[in-house]
């Protein structure tokens, strides 16, 4: 038994997205979206860098997400089986091309709103609370073909639309939102987070940050709006963390692990303390940066920050002056990374490292004095179903067990963290390759990655571990 203080109202959980799990991706009158233009294989990559070159499907490859799990008609069952695990909370997002299918329209969709009121309906039904993302890395691809995405400023109207019509339709149903998922990820993957194309000769830098502070305007405004809407709600940011370890204790490997924390933190400075932070005024400065402003916009910023801090945690990130331990890169979702010689990593390559949880999740609370809100961890790992088709996963087991004391360890060091909800609860499309086989699940999902399967769920080892954490509030872990 574990003595960590979860609060009694803790919400743990697990977390998916829209374009992960729904599939039925022209159904319910849909709009295409970005991540439906990304195969699997070589070109996923390049894609996601920002190198698109049509902008509807292509016969020649496979796209996951057309279908990905199914989630959008088999959703009751899938809930059925969270609340068996007892599931206070389920982190879902929505599909803004289900809501207004092309981005740019007048009036929604009313069979897209429709979709999502039976699944908050259902998920109420069993006593979970919904906790939403407006936007999980996806744009109506004719919001990219027509205004270049986000570095267009009309992005932030039609955004501010989108928002303001889902937070009135669900503001009986919905207490808990994020707006951007992982928000700095647009400077790592220009198109997915932030359906950024680009072209011979453009300023890619000047592009992103340019982007980013649209994005950050249609953040405030989507909190201005929840804020008058829905009162009693909470609405965040989100941010892809990780603390980066400085390689040595030379002061250039210190300095350059803290540039490399703030060009994350930059975007949570903004939409936490509500203003453009001293270095990264430099930074532009230095670079020949120049964000277009309009007026009112620091105002707007400065007036409508968040009420929390979501975040995602899979591995601590590690970095150095030294061009002979820069050859040892290793990944860690998405973000660059030397080999730390201290750390295990998983099979996709990504730092294990609990206590880089604990350390992360203090840092953050030392910075913000905010709650925080845990809504991203887990461990993507390939799962081998046995003779008698039990799947045996020992390893994401002790990977979450891990990770949950470090986060009580958090808590204990006096953290505020409202919940926990741990990534792909049921197995779904990996966002950085594509595949199925990087699975995340306490419930395996019949489906390879190139489509095969019969899409039958079945509960893996962990799903039994589970429960018994959240039954036991955190206390019983083993
Ligand atoms: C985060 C994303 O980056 O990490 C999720 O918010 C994603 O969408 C998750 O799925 C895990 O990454 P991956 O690439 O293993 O699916």
């Amino acid at each position: 038994m574990s003595n960590y203080p979860f609060p009694e109202s803790f919400l743990w959980g697990g977390a998916i997205a829209a374009n992960q799990a729904e599939g039925a991706f022209l159904e319910g009158g849909k709009g295409l979206t970005t991540v439906d233009l990304l195969p699997t294989g070589e070109k996923r990559w390049e894609i996601m860098l920002g190198k698109l070159s049509r902008f509807e499907p292509d016969e020649q490859f496979y796209y996951p997400s057309h279908e990905a799990i199914d989630f959008y008609h088999r959703y009751k069952e899938d809930i059925a089986l969270f609340a068996e695990m007892g599931f206070k909370a389920l982190r879902v997002s929505i599909a803004w091309s289900r809501i207004f299918p092309n981005g740019d329209d007048e009036t929604p969709n009313e069979a897209g709103l429709a979709f999502y009121d039976g699944l908050f309906d259902e998920l109420r039904k069993h006593g979970i609370e919904p906790v939403v993302t407006m936007a999980h890395f996806d744009v109506p691809i004719h919001l990219v073909k027509k205004y270049k995405s986000w570095r267009n400023r009309k992005l932030v109207t039609f955004f501010k639309r989108y928002a303001r019509t889902i937070l009135e339709r669900y503001q009986h149903k919905v207490k808990y939102w994020m707006t951007f998922n992982e928000i700095n990820m647009l400077l790592h993957l220009p198109y997915v987070g932030a359906g950024l194309v680009f072209e011979e000769g453009d300023d890619v830098t000047q592009i992103k940050y340019q982007a980013a502070h649209h994005q950050l305007i249609a953040s405030a405004l989507a909190v201005k709006a929840c804020h008058e809407l829905i009162p009693d709600a909470k609405i965040g940011c989100m941010l892809a963390a990780g603390a980066t370890y400085a390689y040595t204790c030379h002061p250039d490997d210190v300095f350059d692990a803290m540039e490399k924390d703030r060009e994350s933190f930059f975007f949570i400075d903004v939409q936490s303390r509500g203003a453009y932070p001293g270095y990264a005024k430099r930074f532009f400065k230095e670079n020949n940066i120049t964000v277009e402003m309009e007026e009112g916009d620091l105002e707007l910023l400065q007036a409508n920050t968040v009420d929390y801090i979501g975040f995602s945690y899979y591995a601590s990130r590690a970095t150095s002056t030294d061009p002979d331990v820069l050859k040892n890169q290793t990944s860690g979702n998405v973000f660059g990374s030397v080999e730390n010689p201290y750390l295990e990593k998983s099979e996709w390559g990504w730092t294990i490292d609990p206590k880089g949880f604990r350390i992360t999740a203090n840092q953050l609370y030392d910075r913000y004095q905010k709650p925080l809100f845990v809504v991203e961890n887990g461990l993507g790992a390939v799962d081998e179903l046995s003779a008698d088709r039990d799947i045996n996963d020992d390893y994401r087991i002790e990977y979450l067990r891990q990770h949950i004391a470090a986060m009580g360890e958090a808590i204990e060091d006096g953290v505020e963290i409202i919940g926990y909800t741990s990534w792909g609860p049921i197995d779904i499309v990996s966002a950085s390759t594509g595949e199925m086989k990087k699975r995340y699940g306490y419930i395996y999902v019949d489906r390879d990655n190139e489509g095969n399967g019969t899409l039958k769920r079945v509960k893996k080892k962990s799903f039994d571990w589970y429960k018994m954490v959240i039954k036991s509030n955190g206390q019983e872990l083993n």
